[in-house]
């Protein structure tokens, strides 16, 4: 039944459409609500004999390639909040050629749909002769990341068939969100957050069902964009991901050269391709980082920057001062989930894109589902 498409088109389209039921399964037996005066709490049994050793490790190191990559980069800042300990990014590919440093006293983190991509693979058998302690994250049980890693979690996501990944993203945020919660769980002064975030996590399959209301919304634009050659997507602090992935979905399955850009870095050239022509989306949903992306609104409005903006529900007025621009409204969740709905337009966005312009949704050309050469 998992490999059907059902009543839908394509394997992409079913797979958007299928993550309220996913994150379910993702996070099912894993959230305990307590009973009376004992607090909420986050069980992954997988992980169990070894979080003592990965709250004493020195730095966290979040291996991986592609959207697995961008899922952890997602997760950083909560696991940095949470744990108290650094956490560093890796690319696969790019920790093998520096042959990058890692140590004993490091827990590497191993982020993949598969298991079994080449550079992440390889960078596991690293990892494991420099001694570091190794976590997998995969949706695929009895992979080679799963088999050779110390221990792990699994994302319990159902079968992906699109080469384009898409609930296995959203399912890997929340997989991290859940390693960042049992990590910092004997924190004190943490515990009003994490319970926060867990009641959030119980509530983010129904928000994701809701955001899953903008497809119409999304397709409108894609008719929009259709003929685009390109498209800017600029997001910060949590959703600095989102706007990586978001990018990384147009490129990948509707064949138009896109950009996830850091906003922090815009006048550091990306400024200089603004115009009225080039479509750019800014992620500015609610978070700390709100006023800080307003005014990079107001400063693509300077330059006659063509806007779309993804921001909070009812925050359309405050987003658009002083210039015209088209509005994504999505429901708000606990700031570190963000980034799980917010990817949602985008992949609806990237996918309807993709069958306008009349190319593969489920097998762009060129691309595979697993990587598993060098
Ligand atoms: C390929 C796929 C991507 C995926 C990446 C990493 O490029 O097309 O969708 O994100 O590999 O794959 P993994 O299985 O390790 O997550």
């Amino acid at each position: 039944e998992q490999i059907n498409k059902g009543k839908y088109e394509h394997y992409m389209q079913k797979e958007i459409h299928e993550q309220p039921e996913s994150l379910t399964t993702t996070m099912r037996g894993r959230l305990i609500r307590g009973g009376l005066c004992k607090s909420k709490s986050v069980l992954l049994g997988g992980l169990k004999d070894h979080l003592k050793t990965i709250r004493r490790s020195r730095r966290i190191v979040f291996i991986g390639c592609g959207t697995s990559y961008n899922a952890a980069l997602a997760a950083r800042p909560i696991l940095e909040e949470l744990s108290g300990i650094p956490v560093t990014m890796e690319i696969a590919s790019d920790l093998l050629d520096r042959q990058g440093h890692m140590y004993r006293e490091d827990t590497a983190v191993f982020v993949s749909q598969s298991g079994e991509t080449a550079d992440t693979l390889q960078a596991l058998e690293y990892a494991q002769e420099n001694g570091a302690l190794c976590v997998g994250i995969t949706n695929t049980v009895g992979s080679a990341i799963a088999r050779n890693t110390h221990c792990g979690v699994h994302l319990n996501a159902g079968c992906e068939i699109g080469v384009a990944s898409t609930k296995a993203y959203t399912s890997q945020i929340v997989a991290m969100a859940m390693l960042a919660l049992a990590i910092g769980a004997d924190t004190i002064s943490s515990q009003e957050r994490r319970e926060a975030i867990i009641e959030g996590l119980f509530d983010l399959p129904g928000k994701v069902k809701e955001v899953l209301k903008l497809d119409q919304e999304m397709k409108d634009l894609a008719k929009l964009l259709i003929a685009e050659q390109s498209l800017l997507v600029f997001g910060r602090g949590y959703n600095y991901a989102t706007a990586l992935e978001g990018a990384l979905k147009v490129k990948e399955v509707a064949l138009m050269h896109s950009e996830g850009i850091l906003a922090g870095e815009m006048k550091h050239g990306p400024l200089a391709l603004v115009d009225e022509t080039l479509p750019i989306v800014v992620i500015a949903t609610r978070d700390a980082c709100f006023s800080k992306q307003q005014s990079v609104i107001q400063q693509l409005h300077a330059r006659k920057g063509r806007l779309i903006v993804m921001c909070t529900k009812g925050d359309a007025a405050s987003v658009c001062v002083g210039g015209s621009c088209r509005v994504i409204e999505v429901p708000q969740v606990e700031d570190c989930l963000q980034p799980v709905i917010n990817i949602v337009p985008l992949q609806l966005l990237a996918y309807h894109l993709t069958v306008l312009r009349g190319h593969n949704v489920d097998q762009p050309r060129n691309l595979a589902k697993s990587v598993t050469t060098q």
